[in-house]
């Protein structure tokens, strides 16, 4: 089974942008530790991180087998290598702009978690509203990098669809 973890804009820079907010832990280290919880639960999982909205969207559509650009008729094996049975997603900025993100998420028809590291209900009010979040199977938010550990050990547990 893979799990599939993209991060978005900034995320990059986690461990060094606004540690009050996000901590210190930085983003390479959340994906190595990522990697070693779901292969101790059975799990492979592929790590992904863009600034960019249309490279999250390409890596959306390759996770159900279809690259960019994959034609209409494409069966899903243009991509076989990068598919993935549940998304983990922390869209960073996006959460509160991209339709295009969302969009993405129900055409692959994915079940994916989504995680904030802070708490975006305690913040700006534009942060209260999410473009994902009355699709994702759950949300998580406000517990620093844990969330990441928590979303990664409900997945690899609870959202258990068919092996290919
Ligand atoms: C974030 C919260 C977003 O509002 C913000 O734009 C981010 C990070 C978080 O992890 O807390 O970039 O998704």
């Amino acid at each position: 089974r893979r799990i599939l973890l993209i991060n978005g804009p900034n995320l990059n820079l986690l461990g060094k942008r606004e540690p009050h907010i996000y901590g210190s832990t930085k983003l390479a280290d959340v994906e190595t530790q990522a990697r070693s919880q779901a292969s101790s639960l059975g799990a492979e999982l592929e790590t992904f991180q863009s600034n960019h909205e249309g490279a999250i969207v390409d890596r959306i559509q390759e996770a159900a087998g279809w690259g960019p650009n994959a034609p209409a008729d494409d069966d899903g094996t243009a991509a076989p290598g990068k598919k993935a049975s549940a998304i983990i997603i922390n869209p960073g900025a996006l959460t509160h702009t991209s339709v295009a993100v969302r969009d993405a998420l129900l055409g692959v028809a994915i079940p994916f978690v989504e995680v904030h590291v802070s708490n975006v209900h305690a913040r700006e009010p534009f942060r209260k509203h999410s473009y994902l979040s009355d699709k994702a199977v759950a949300v998580i938010c406000g517990m620093g990098v844990y969330g990441y550990t928590a979303a990664i050990e409900f997945a690899a547990r609870h959202l258990k669809v068919e092996e290919e």
